[in-house]
């Protein structure tokens, strides 16, 4: 069976409008595709961690305090998802990459959000796709496509279908020098550039598409290719 991770942004999974119909959907998605893709689904944190980061910043808690709190969210989100998917999820969230690792083991949905402190939950799916030898990375994100620069501030700007990871690392860096948020986490993809796996950046509220990406079928969305 195909072995494929997802990194699906808070603020996806949790529309903050009628989110467990929303989850519930995505769950159903999610349990149907399993039948033929073995998937770890790594959650981020959204509305409920910038919450938290945000009110321990003005507190005075230090960097390491918010990522633990941002870890936090990430992980209540996870248990939303996973309670959704029932008993084609496995049982617990996995807590760091190698309790991912072993859970995979078993045929079921790996639910997620993050581990340690320094990253986000772009580069744990990173990790546990290198980890488990997962053949690409789908970002379920809030943009449909890589963009040459943020196309709601610059109208001309260029979309990728496809790109290589080294197109894509050279993006997240300007993006990250820019201080906007980037597509994709700059560690992540250093992580998948050197474990040759793909990357797929996909609107994570198109259901369609996220069946597409999930099954390998073609996309509307960024194919980058790192092999
Ligand atoms: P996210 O992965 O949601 O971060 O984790 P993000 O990419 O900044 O969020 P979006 O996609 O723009 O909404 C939330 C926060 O939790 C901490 C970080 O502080 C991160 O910003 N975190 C998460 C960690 O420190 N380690 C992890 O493994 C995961």
């Amino acid at each position: 069976m195909e072995k494929v991770v997802v990194s699906i942004g808070g603020s996806i999974l949790i529309p903050d409008d009628k989110d467990a119909i929303f989850i519930r959907k995505l769950a159903d998605l999610l349990a149907d595709v399993s039948e033929k893709v073995h998937m770890v689904i790594v959650c981020g944190g959204g509305k409920i961690a910038r919450y938290y980061t945000g009110t321990g910043r003005e507190l005075g808690g230090s960097v390491y305090d918010l990522d633990m709190m941002g870890i936090g969210a990430t992980r209540l989100n996870a248990e939303l998802l996973r309670i959704a998917l029932g008993g084609s999820a496995y049982g617990a969230v996995p807590l760091t990459v190698d309790e991912a690792a072993e859970a995979f083991l078993e045929n079921r949905i790996v639910v997620m959000g993050g581990t340690e402190p320094g990253h986000t939950t772009d580069a744990v799916a990173a990790m546990v796709a290198g980890k488990t030898g997962c053949e690409r990375i789908i970002n379920a994100t809030s943009v449909d496509a890589v963009y040459s620069d943020d196309p709601k501030k610059d109208p001309n700007a260029k979309r990728f279908t496809k790109l290589t990871i080294g197109e894509l690392d050279d993006i997240v860096y300007d993006e990250h020098d820019a201080g906007r948020s980037s597509v994709f986490d700059p560690l992540g993809v250093k992580l998948a550039m050197r474990d040759r796996i793909d990357i797929l950046i996909v609107s994570g509220r198109d259901l369609d598409e996220m069946r597409n990406a999930l099954l390998g079928k073609k996309i509307k969305g960024t194919t980058v290719i790192s092999r």
